[in-house]
């Protein structure tokens, strides 16, 4: 076996072990935490996500052309999740989840901002990176479920 397959055999071997939904089907614990929301507060706040993946494809299409005026174009309006979330949802999201979602924001919001002023694939490449461990860091920690909203205590 040539040197680089077993690195990539390494490798792989790695991650099947740091992901223990591959490692062992079955055997796995959901230790996110839950976010309660109603029905269609569900189902607005996945159609957002879905979103955000497709904004993600055409960002990387548009590096791999090397448009980065298209790259701005897609960035720009993307990752502007806790603006679109609507108030009575917003005060039922954890603090941190919010922290997350501005965070992620902002990377978006320079990566548009960049991509224009710069004109540079690599820099922008490792700016989505970055926005990516917001996604990352927000589903490791979080899951979203509908169930029965308490009402506010006033
Ligand atoms: C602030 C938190 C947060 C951020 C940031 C975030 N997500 Fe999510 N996302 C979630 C949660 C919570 C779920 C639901 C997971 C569950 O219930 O199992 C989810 C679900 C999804 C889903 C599944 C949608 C479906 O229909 O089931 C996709 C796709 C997704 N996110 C993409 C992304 C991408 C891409 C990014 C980054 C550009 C991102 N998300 C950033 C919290 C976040």
């Amino acid at each position: 076996m040539s040197r680089k397959i077993s690195t990539l055999c390494a490798a792989l071997c790695m991650t099947l072990l740091a992901v223990p939904s591959l490692a062992a089907p079955g055997t796995v614990r959901d230790v996110r935490i839950p976010i309660i929301v109603t029905e269609s507060e569900r189902a607005y706040m996945l159609a957002e996500m879905r979103e955000f993946l497709h904004g993600l494809h055409s960002i990387q299409l548009a590096l791999a052309r090397g448009d980065m005026k298209a790259v701005a174009l897609v960035a720009g309006p993307m990752g502007s999740l806790e603006h679109k979330i609507p108030p009575a949802l917003k005060d039922r999201l954890p603090e941190e989840f919010l922290q997350l979602a501005i965070g992620q924001h902002e990377v978006f919001q320079v990566i548009a901002r960049d991509a224009e002023a710069k004109q540079d694939i690599k820099h922008t490449l490792g700016q989505v990176a970055e926005a990516i461990t917001y996604c990352s860091g927000c589903h490791d920690t979080f899951r979203i479920q509908a169930g029965r909203i308490k009402p506010a205590v006033r």
